[in-house]
């Protein structure tokens, strides 16, 4: 059995030899991770609702998170196609606007059961798997409004605290198993999903003007930086980091500035 700090073959950052599986691979953040872990060596399966973007070498499954029985099939699938599993990238998830009073139960069930419960499916189905693997970690994505109190995103937000928390108490679980366990906190990223957004408001340039503004580098996260960042925990060359969220947000967590001229 090799040493989990072991760099693999080809030097830091190479993943060849590591299996991965990728949920919501099918678009923005996920089909970016998706590229660069098969880019770095990795054979990768993407799970999606609608994988159709997914091109080889990557592999591709159609999978909804929100049932118990297709996470389960799909993993194990994935699982034997790829001869094992080493990294879990869980990152299928969707958005909810609005305050505390704007969404419905039906809604609040629907954005946890995809955005937490998703996370506590694949997790379930893939750990099995992982405990046999000398670089095993799971990479949640969770968000910014984890942390900062965003306004229209009461639901959005409560959802993705509970993916930091669950992170956390994850990593705490597993170390012991050898399995770590990360989330990416990402700033308002470009992705086709902020795009909808956009397209939604009443003047989508103004909003976009308001977003890029409210990120003290002055633009939009892209998905490339966020899957730089996953990609990193993910691999062996995060062996000694788990329980960690790492913020790829622009800045915009962790500064206060002044405002501009003064
Ligand atoms: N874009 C942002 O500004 C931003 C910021 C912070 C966090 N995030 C998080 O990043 C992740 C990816 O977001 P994105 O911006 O790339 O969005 P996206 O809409 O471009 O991609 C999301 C993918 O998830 C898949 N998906 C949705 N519901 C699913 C389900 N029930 N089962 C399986 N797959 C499903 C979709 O088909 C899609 O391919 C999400 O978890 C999101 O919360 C995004």
């Amino acid at each position: 059995m090799s040493d989990p700090q072991e760099v693999i073959s080809g030097g830091i950052g190479d993943l060849h030899s590591l299996k991965a599986i990728v949920t919501g691979g099918g678009s923005g953040i996920g089909l970016a991770t998706a590229q660069l872990l098969a880019a770095r060596g990795a054979d990768v399966a993407v799970l999606d609702l609608n994988p159709a973007a997914v091109q080889a070498p990557l592999r591709r499954y159609t999978m909804n998170v929100m049932d118990a029985a297709v996470v389960d099939a799909a993993v194990r699938i994935a699982v034997r196609d790829l001869g094992g599993l080493d990294i879990l990238v869980n990152n299928a998830g969707i958005g909810a606007i609005g305050t505390v009073e704007d969404n419905d139960d039906a809604e609040w069930m629907r954005v946890l059961d995809i955005n937490v419960l998703g996370m506590v499916r694949t997790s379930r189905a893939a750990l099995p798997h992982l405990r046999k693997s000398v670089h095993a970690s799971i990479v949640n994505t969770c968000s910014i409004a984890a942390t900062a109190g965003l306004p229209q995103r009461a639901l959005y937000s409560a959802s993705k605290g509970a993916v930091q928390a669950l992170t956390m108490a994850m990593a705490a679980d597993h170390v012991a198993e050898g399995v770590r366990v990360n989330c990416v906190n990402p700033g308002t990223a470009d992705t086709p999903w902020i795009g909808r957004l956009l397209e939604q408001a009443p003047d989508p340039a103004a909003e976009r003007a308001a977003l890029n503004a409210r990120q003290p580098l002055g633009r939009l996260v892209t998905a490339d930086e966020v899957a730089a960042a996953i990609v990193y925990l993910a691999g062996p060359s995060a062996a000694s980091v788990t329980g960690t969220a790492l913020a790829v947000d622009g800045g915009m967590q962790g500064l206060r500035l002044r405002p501009k001229g003064r």
